[in-house]
């Protein structure tokens, strides 16, 4: 006989899984280089405009569609619109969790090896901060090594099970990671001169902003938020029924925004302070900050206790996205939750492989790319603006804006949606994803 299917032990569970999912390598790593690269506080104003208009109610739509129907991304569309190809948008979740993963781990597996490195002594003051990092992602063994090792803890905990796996890690690294972040944030506002930095993060300058910046704010938006692969619709599925939704997913939604602005504040004011130029790009986690670590004092503690965080953070998105296929596997198919797991982590594994390599061990590219970046953009430009515009539509006008928001409110909290959710879900949202989809792949290929 087949065992229930499990809900989380709690309220509290819940938001901190799905806090867990959503704070990641995109809150710290991402977030950090893309408000740098375009211009700081300005950037972070249309970020959070993005946030509410299209971020919460997506994350409630996609929270209301998992505890509706209590299957994974395929099934829950399967199951509200059954003999329709619907499905096919749980499919291409469950396919950019699979994509997703595979190039994550291999960054989280730089973030691990760096806590190394940081505690060895290669990263000191007289460092090529640089050199150290390319010829650490450029390498064949380590950053693949790595990767094994981050995937196993990553399908270990999701074998384990939603309660005694992903409920019980979350329960240790999520506090873990706010007591971190903010000793760093603590650390980095006490150095002289980090007034320079909290100025670049709190006064906007709107020269700055350019389309092409708002088009970041948007993908930047759905991959902190984990949303448009049903990554939420599956860990709203282990819900009760009894539990609210308009303020468990304000609860995600806030927490993710809380966790990208103090690293906001844990890495700026001390990039001004010690002279570093925020505009570094994706190498501002990397080469960046351990230059700056280097240079201040306490600098390897404080550099160790910022790639533990950075390893927790993406630990806990990386169960995220292993769930989502896993859960379609055991829901759909019957397999077990630790074949499932297993086999699933061993081929993302090794897709993951051949991304690491192509950072410059061997020359391997799609669509001019490498394939690292290549599945990067498939995410970023496709998979999930897709999933979301699809989601939206059918939230919006398949089920029905309507009874979204009220099966949404059953279990009424301290938000209530109204009629703004039907115009949000039904118009704004996939019109804006439509528009910044379309002029990203034009922009990228023109
Ligand atoms: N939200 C995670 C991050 O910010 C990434 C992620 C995307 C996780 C999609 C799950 C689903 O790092």
């Amino acid at each position: 006989m087949k065992a229930p299917r499990e809900l989380w032990t709690s309220r509290v569970a819940f938001i901190l899984a799905a806090a867990g999912s959503a704070v990641g390598l995109g809150n710290i790593w991402r977030f950090s280089y893309v408000v740098g690269t375009n211009g700081g506080a300005a950037f972070i104003i249309v970020y959070l405009i993005i946030i509410a208009v299209i971020g919460y109610p997506m994350m409630v739509t996609e929270i209301a569609l998992g505890r509706k129907t209590h299957k994974n991304a395929i099934g829950a569309f399967k199951a509200l619109a059954p003999n329709t190809p619907w499905w096919l948008v749980g499919a291409l979740g469950v396919l950019a969790g699979f994509v997703i993963l595979s190039f994550y781990s291999v960054v989280a597996g730089w973030s691990v090896s760096y806590i190394f490195k940081t505690i060895g002594g290669s990263l000191g003051a007289d460092a090529d901060f640089a050199g150290v990092f390319v010829g650490h992602i450029t390498s064949a063994w380590a950053p693949v090594i790595w990767h094994a090792v981050f995937m196993a803890i990553t399908l270990g905990i999701i074998a384990a099970g939603v309660v005694g796996g992903i409920g019980r890690a979350v329960r240790i690294l999520m506090p873990a990671l706010f007591v971190l972040l903010i000793i760093l944030v603590l650390r980095s506002l006490t150095l002289p001169g980090a007034g320079a930095g909290v100025a670049f993060i709190l006064q906007p300058d709107f020269s700055e902003l350019t389309a092409q910046s708002i088009l970041g704010a948007v993908g930047q938006a759905f991959f902190t938020l984990s949303l448009g692969m049903g990554c939420m619709i599956t860990y709203g599925s282990y819900l009760n029924d009894k539990d609210d939704v308009p303020d468990n997913g304000a609860w995600v939604v806030a927490l993710d925004t809380g966790v990208a602005l103090l690293a906001g504040f844990a890495i700026f004011p001390a990039v001004f302070a010690l002279g570093f130029d925020p505009a570094a790009g994706a190498g501002l986690a990397f080469i960046t900050l351990p230059a700056v670590f280097a240079s201040m004092p306490g600098g390897v503690l404080f550099g160790v206790l910022f790639f533990v965080l950075l390893s927790i953070a993406a630990l806990t998105s990386a169960i995220s996205l292993l769930e989502v296929v896993v859960a379609w596997l055991v829901d759909e198919y019957d397999w077990s939750r630790k074949k499932a797991s297993l086999i699933i982590g061993v081929l993302i594994f090794l897709v993951g492989v051949p991304a690491s390599l192509s950072n410059g061990a061997i020359s391997f590219n799609i669509a001019g790319m490498p394939f690292f970046d290549f599945l990067d953009f498939l995410q970023e430009s496709i998979l999930l603006p897709l999933g979301g515009l699809l989601t939206a539509v059918f939230a919006g006008h398949v089920w029905t804006a309507k009874k979204t928001r009220e099966y949404a409110n059953t279990e009424r909290g301290k938000i209530v949606l109204g009629g703004w959710y039907d115009v949000l879900i039904k118009y704004i949202v996939p019109i804006a994803i439509a528009v910044v989809m379309i002029f990203g792949l034009i922009d990228k290929f023109s």
